[in-house]
């Protein structure tokens, strides 16, 4: 004859698998798992079983405990899965999707990654620094004295501090060098800021990317042949690049460069594009001072740098007509790159 625990299983088993919903199969656990349920009343009658018997009741008990939970657990997973069907159903497929739109590139953001690829086929590697700054990296070592109208507090912004943001990317020479003896192949691209008054050609905020090349016997002729190179695979093999004479108080000779290309919108206009020169000697002593050593020894090396307008190269490249456009957000303006 079958054991009684192997009966209140088998109709414990029969409950559980009929049990219409998830309330049912609540009532059936709690009538035999539950605290005075029947299956843990079995285990309150064990106590009383004669020592011998213990045993084989005692395994018969875990079987049937482990059967009527496994037989819960999958009544419930049963409910779970069709409530999730249910819950398809209920959506109509052949509706149209919500679509979602793909960004793209900044136009200032592609400009920069073209620039950057050309200057790393040139060997430049990637230099970076704070916009932030200390008036010496922005100034004193770029031999800017300090009554130079660059300082100015009308056209810089100065922190309560005396930080300021860096009015241009050439504090980056001046932190590469710091960091590196020569010889020093690096662009430095990034945000600048001058309190301008802002009109489609001004920004408070604008991008350059700067560039540095110190080694033995480098010349005016290697800088020209750089940037004109660089302008070349930018706007194109019949791009006219032309150098004006200028003054930095960091480089000597300073350059202004200048760019026309037929391909261009504005392409019969020389437009400026870039500042440049000749890296001064008293810029290579401020960072030998700095460093403690004799590492960028005007005698031995000499270098050019270069800062690029990234905000009116793009200008140019893509037609643009008022360098605000950068930065107002409009998506009628930015889908035109996209
Ligand atoms: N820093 C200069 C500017 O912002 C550009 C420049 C860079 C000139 C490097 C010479 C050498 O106007």
């Amino acid at each position: 004859m079958a054991h009684p625990l192997e009966q209140l299983r088998d109709d414990a088993l029969r409950e559980i698998e009929s049990a219409r919903d998830e309330q049912a199969l609540e009532t059936a656990r709690v009538k035999y798992l539950g605290r005075s349920g029947t299956v843990s009343a079995w285990g309150e009658q064990m106590k009383t079983l004669a020592k011998e018997k213990k045993p084989v009741v005692g395994k018969l008990l875990n079987e049937v405990r482990n059967a009527v939970t496994a037989a819960i657990d999958i009544r419930a997973q049963q409910f779970r899965s069709q409530k999730e069907t249910g819950a398809l159903d209920k959506i109509d497929i052949s509706l149209p999707g919500t679509p979602h739109e793909l960004g793209a590139l900044h136009p200032l953001t592609q400009m920069l990654e073209r620039s950057i690829e050309i200057f790393r086929r040139m060997g430049f590697a990637l230099a970076d620094g704070p916009d932030v700054e200390d008036e010496w990296h922005c100034f004193d070592a770029l031999n800017t004295p300090p009554e130079h109208p660059a300082r100015n507090e009308q056209d810089t912004f100065y922190l309560p501090d005396g930080r300021l943001l860096r009015t241009h990317t050439s504090t980056v020479q001046i932190r590469t060098m710091q960091s590196a003896p020569p010889p020093i192949r690096v662009i430095a691209p990034g945000a600048a800021y001058r309190r301008d008054e802002v009109d489609a050609t001004h920004s408070a905020q604008f991008h350059q990317i700067e560039g540095l090349y110190v080694d033995e016997n480098v010349s005016v002729a290697d800088l020209k042949g750089s940037l004109e190179f660089f302008m070349r695979e930018l706007f194109g093999a019949d791009t006219a690049v032309q150098f004006r004479p200028h003054y930095f108080p960091f480089t000597e000779p300073s350059l202004e460069v200048y760019v026309k290309s037929k391909a261009l919108k504005k392409g019969e206009q020389w437009i400026e594009v870039a500042g440049s020169g000749i890296v001064h000697p008293a810029v290579f002593e401020a960072v030998n001072k700095a460093r403690g050593d004799k590492a960028y020894d005007p005698e031995k090396w000499t270098g050019f740098a270069f800062g690029l307008g990234m905000d009116r190269l793009a200008m140019i490249l893509f037609d643009i007509p008022d360098i605000r456009f950068f930065a107002q957000n409009d998506l009628r303006f930015l889908r035109q790159f996209a």
